[in-house]
């Protein structure tokens, strides 16, 4: 299926590594030009190399900087003042619980999962609906409808991406530009592969029993019963993030794997 993505420039933050790195290869396979973000010069570098060793020929521009903070944000947009897609994919997180999250904890969990987005989105949506062109896309997770109490900071900021996804695409109302959330599930992106091996050279087993003893333990409600591969979740959001999804706006749209119980 041609996404018509080709020509096309796409933002991603947080795209060095995880899904945020497969979105922003599944743009350039599909010949969108592409912007990267991530704070590690070096980490956004490499995955630049990656990349283009990947799509040989793909545009891509990468952007060092914070996203969590204003000048951050500031650095992006004047990198990337004018951008048909941005997928604001960056987000914070850590196991910790509730007593111990401190007052500044929970403010830099907003400033990066939620206020990153808000000033992007601030840029780029009057720009996208002065052209009656545009998607925005926040990568959310199934901790914003399923609350994580082992990390309750994210799971409310996740809650929060709804909720600003849905604010702002009724600001495209009677417009070609589209808003939408993706919620993505346990997800086998290179951290969580290190840990994995790391556990199997502890316990002796393998890293699919170990998958396999992760979701009968932890995540029973999954209906995949594995993790989903970061191009699995991208493939949901470079739909989104295509023409071809005009119908699909203000929504909410699992990539879970199930995991949540529910017919919406
Ligand atoms: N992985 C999962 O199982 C899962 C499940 C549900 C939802 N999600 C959501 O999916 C999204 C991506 O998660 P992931 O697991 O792929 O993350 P990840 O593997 O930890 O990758 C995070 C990326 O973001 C960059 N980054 C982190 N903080 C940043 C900041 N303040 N400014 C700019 N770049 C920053 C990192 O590079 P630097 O460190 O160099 O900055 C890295 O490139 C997140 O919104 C997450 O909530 C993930």
């Amino acid at each position: 299926m041609d996404l018509q993505l080709r020509g096309r420039t796409a933002l991603v933050t947080g795209s060095s590594a995880g899904i945020g790195y497969a979105i922003a290869e599944g743009f350039a396979r599909e010949g969108a030009k592409v912007v990267v973000n991530g704070r590690d010069a070096e980490r956004l570098g490499q995955a630049r190399e990656r990349l283009l060793a990947a799509v040989p020929g793909a545009e891509v521009t990468g952007v060092v900087a914070d996203v969590g903070t204003a000048e951050g944000a500031a650095a992006v947009i004047e990198a990337a003042p004018e951008v048909d897609v941005l997928v604001n994919n960056v987000s914070s997180f850590e196991l910790r619980p509730f007593a111990e999250i401190s007052d500044e904890e929970w403010e830099r969990y907003f400033r990066t999962n939620v206020l990153s987005g808000v000033r992007l989105s601030r840029h780029h949506l009057d720009r996208m609906l002065a052209r009656n062109s545009g998607r925005i896309l926040f990568v959310s997770s199934d901790a914003a409808v399923d609350m994580a109490v082992e990390m309750l900071h994210y799971s409310v900021t996740k809650t929060a991406t709804l909720a600003l996804a849905r604010g702002l695409a009724e600001l495209t109302k009677g417009t070609r530009v589209t808003v939408n959330a993706v919620l993505p599930g346990p997800t086998v992106t290179e951290g969580v592969a290190g840990m994995l091996d790391g556990a199997s050279a502890q316990t002796g087993l393998t890293r699919d029993e170990l998958e396999a003893r992760f979701f009968a333990e932890n995540r029973p409600t999954s209906l995949i019963q594995r993790f989903a591969t970061p191009d699995e979740v991208a493939n949901l959001v470079l739909y989104l993030a295509s023409p071809l999804a005009a119908i699909t706006n203000g929504a909410a749209v699992r990539a879970e794997g199930g995991v949540v119980r529910s017919v919406l």
